[in-house]
């Protein structure tokens, strides 16, 4: 089904950046190709210093042959089309005006309002000397004599800890309301992700099921073989766990075991999702060593030129819920970088019946997309054994579309400019989300002890265990 969307200008900041080259402009690639936005859709791209769109156009081609092996001549052409670029510096305040003239321009030529998405793909540092001098030159409503919404679409991580979280509620709540605030966690976008809450929703074989009498654990893994990739800068402030742990993953566990909502709308999945994240019990600063482990793979301190930096590229927690239905049940999340193998998964283990170690059910969010129910079955013959079994459901051989389902990030772009947030995170699910994993950031800010070194490449159980 094709979105219905109106005419929108996306204000990019950042659009040299390492998310905009990787991601979002191939995102846009892919929807300006297939005619999924507005004819009259801007992307205004905002940099510091003057680079010219063919340049970043030539990347963009690059990255879509990469990922498709071929790169649609129309489809850059649209982008191209749709591409102007605009310098300013975003400690200027003259230039935030600056800025609403141009937007101004480019709406009298269309002759109509439209909305304007403003994307902050930008260093998270940055984030709220750019909210204020935004709010405070207008940039939160569209021009005034339309009906056309302002938006903010904020990059994670939201904030560096509690504290700074909460100040920057504080400031966006000063100049905009909720519903022009979408605090992107790509993740949640992820079509296999939000294929988990349908799959709990449709199959009712696993709702009695889904609880402390019949499962053991739960392993929530994003493991990717690519180190920092350069990003020295913005990883080496971050760490694995403020990049991964307190967002995507606490998303995916969220959605995996949160209370089923009767519908799947907005309103009732953040309900539901925040429920269970505040009953997620909060570490405290005596338990970061034993609910916690952090590792950096070597080479890393070269990477980011400097020798005493302590910031992890590998973190697991291991999480408890103080609710009926998980009660007992651990959850372990875990991510890293230079590992051997990129895999994002859920493994569910369900609680033994006699010796069936394959008893587990698996949401597989990328690579080969799908789930798979390991079982046990006799093996055929005169013997009582039993073997392991998968049942297996791959998303590619069913799901089949040009280039596979819409990326996160197609869905990120499209859902922002419906003003629909059911796939973005709320400000009380982002505090949520910190109160549990704070003393675990505070600690690790505060010493280097305890930091595990690991090889690039190698198995990652070899550092979880
Ligand atoms: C981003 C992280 O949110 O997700 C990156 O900042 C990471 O460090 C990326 O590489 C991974 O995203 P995906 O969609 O390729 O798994």
């Amino acid at each position: 089904m094709k979105p219905d969307l109106s005419p929108t200008v996306i204000i990019i900041f950042g659009i040299t950046g390492d998310l905009s080259k990787r991601k979002l402009l191939p995102a846009l690639y892919y929807l300006l190709k297939d005619d999924l936005l507005h004819a009259d859709t801007v992307v205004l791209g905002i940099s510091r210093r003057d680079v010219s769109a063919d340049e970043l156009l030539r990347k963009v081609e690059l990255h879509v042959k990469e990922i498709d092996n071929a790169c649609d001549p129309v489809g850059i052409q649209k982008l191209r089309k749709a591409l102007r670029m605009h310098t300013m510096d975003l400690d200027l305040d003259t230039d935030y005006m600056q800025l609403l003239t141009v937007l101004q321009d480019i709406e009298d030529k269309l002759g109509a309002c439209m909305n304007r998405l403003y994307y902050l793909s930008i260093p998270p540092q940055t984030f709220e000397s750019v909210v204020s001098r935004l709010g405070k030159h207008g940039h939160n409503s569209s021009c005034q004599h339309g009906a056309a919404a302002a938006r903010l679409l904020i990059e994670k991580p939201f904030g560096y800890n509690l504290a700074s979280a909460r100040t920057l509620i504080e400031l966006l709540s000063q100049y905009y309301g909720d519903e022009q605030i979408f605090r992107i966690d790509h993740y949640v976008a992820k079509e296999t992700v939000q294929n988990i809450l349908a799959f709990r929703l449709y199959n009712p074989i696993f709702s009695t099921i889904w609880n402390r009498r019949h499962i053991s654990s739960i392993t929530i893994t994003a493991y990717e073989k690519i180190d920092i990739e350069g990003r020295a800068k913005f990883y080496d402030h971050i760490g694995a766990l403020r990049d991964f742990v307190q967002n995507h993953l606490l998303q995916l566990a969220a959605i995996t075991l949160m209370d089923l909502p009767e519908k799947l709308n907005s309103q009732e999945i953040h309900a539901k999702k925040l429920r269970l994240l505040q009953s997620v019990h909060r570490i405290t600063e005596d338990e970061v060593n034993t609910a916690s482990k952090r590792a950096q793979y070597y080479g890393y301190a070269n990477e980011v030129g400097d020798n005493s930096t302590t910031t992890e590229t590998f973190a697991s927690v291991t999480l408890h819920i103080h609710n009926d239905r998980w009660q007992d049940v651990p959850i372990k999340l875990q991510t890293g970088k230079a590992l051997s193998e990129k895999r994002t998964d859920i493994r569910i283990v369900f609680t033994e019946a006699n010796t069936s170690e394959n008893n587990q059910l698996v949401f597989r969010l990328q690579p080969n997309e799908g789930i798979n129910l390991g079982l046990q079955a006799k093996q055929p013959g005169y013997t009582n054994k039993v073997d392991k079994v998968d049942m297996d459901f791959d998303y590619e051989q069913k799901f089949i579309t040009s280039h596979g389902h819409p990326d996160a990030y197609e869905r990120v772009i499209v859902d922002a400019a419906q003003g629909d947030q059911t796939l973005f995170a709320s400000s009380a699910e982002v505090l949520a989300a910190w109160e549990i994993v704070n003393e675990v950031a505070l600690s690790w800010s505060a010493s280097g002890e305890g930091l595990a070194k690991y090889q690039k490449g190698i198995d990652a159980s070899k550092i979880a265990n």
